[in-house]
């Protein structure tokens, strides 16, 4: 109260407002660059103001001068992607895998466009690239278990694949014929095992052990495993002992190729297959 009438520091442009003796406030301008930067953001907020949308309205908003929305900008610039894929779109729709494939232009395009759509729907399983997980196959190599021609991969991809082998322990192998034909496999001699043929793999796995696409019974002379393990030998042991979807055995192997024809437009599996088949297809 008294402060006012008894400034003790009358000179350096205090408020008057004293606390404890010589505590004060002072009534110092702020610096000029502050309030340049001060007004320039008034300045700012008023300028973007008039040239974009910025108030809420109850049943609108102002819109600005320019009329530009971020929604709008969104809308042509896919427009715009729109426009440059049409074309592309236009003719794959009319055209079969292998005319895409013939086609170094639209299957460019097909590369391309196509990593998105492998991304979201095979990646998780055969690996990005195609480059296989443990139990699904590679698709990066020119090794198929259903073939690789365009059609057949576009078969695959349309309909899926299961692949169907009966388990061969017990009654039908004893654990020391398993042994000698999982040696055989593993050394890539397996045609010359007799039991190859006297216990039919032969049916399926072909007279050469090559197997056969139509069946995507696997090739027993590559080298390259369908189910690799770090102990290959067992591996092989596992699979012939217990069979490859065999609903009867519950350790058998259970891979699984989904079917795609109700997940993708005809248009996508197209692509897919193209996709796939510039990885390495071919055989
Ligand atoms: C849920 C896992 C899964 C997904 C997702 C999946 N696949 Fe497969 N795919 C498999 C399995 C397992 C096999 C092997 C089937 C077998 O061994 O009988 C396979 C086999 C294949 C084959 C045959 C390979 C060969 O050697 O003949 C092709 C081609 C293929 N997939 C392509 C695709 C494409 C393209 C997509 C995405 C559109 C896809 N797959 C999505 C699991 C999957
Ligand atoms: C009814 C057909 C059928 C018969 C019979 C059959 N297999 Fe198979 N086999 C398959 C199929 C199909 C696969 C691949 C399954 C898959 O990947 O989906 C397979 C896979 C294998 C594999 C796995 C190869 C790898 O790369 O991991 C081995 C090993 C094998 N078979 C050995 C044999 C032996 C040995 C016999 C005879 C005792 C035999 N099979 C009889 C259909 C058959």
């Amino acid at each position: 109260m008294s402060e006012h009438e008894h400034n003790p520091f009358p000179d350096e442009g205090n408020t008057g407002h004293i606390w404890d003796d010589n505590l004060r406030e002072l009534a110092n301008p702020a610096p000029n660059w502050w309030m340049m930067a001060f007004y320039a953001s008034i300045a700012f907020v008023i300028g973007y103001g008039l040239i974009y949308p910025m108030i809420p309205l109850s049943d609108s908003y102002t819109k600005g001068l320019t009329g530009w929305t971020a929604i709008g900008e969104y809308k042509a610039s896919t427009a715009e992607v729109e426009a440059v894929r049409k074309p592309f779109e236009d003719k794959i729709a009319k055209m079969s895998a292998k005319e895409i494939l013939a086609d170094p232009e639209l299957s460019a395009y097909v590369e391309a466009s196509g990593k998105v759509i492998f991304g979201d729907n095979c990646a998780a399983c055969h690996g990005a690239g195609g480059s296989g997980n443990p139990g699904f196959p590679v698709l990066a190599d020119d090794d198929w278990l259903y073939g690789g021609t365009i059609e057949q991969i576009q078969t695959t991809i349309t309909n899926g694949r299961q692949g169907m082998m009966p388990k061969m322990g017990g009654q039908q192998l004893t654990d020391a014929e398993i042994d000698k034909l999982a040696n055989a496999i593993y050394n890539g001699t397996v045609t010359k095992e007799p039991l190859y043929t006297s216990k039919g793999c032969m049916g399926c796995h072909g007279p050469d052990g090559k197997g056969m696409a139509a069946l995507g019974s696997a090739n027993l002379t590559d080298g390259i495993w369908r189910f690799s393990e770090s102990d290959q030998l067992a591996s092989i042991k596992h699979t012939i002992k217990h069979g490859v979807n065999d609903a009867s055995d519950p350790e058998t192997r259970k891979p699984k190729m989904p079917a795609f024809k109700d997940k993708l437009s005809e248009q996508d599996i197209k692509k897919m297959a193209v996709y796939v088949y510039k990885f390495g297809g071919g055989k």
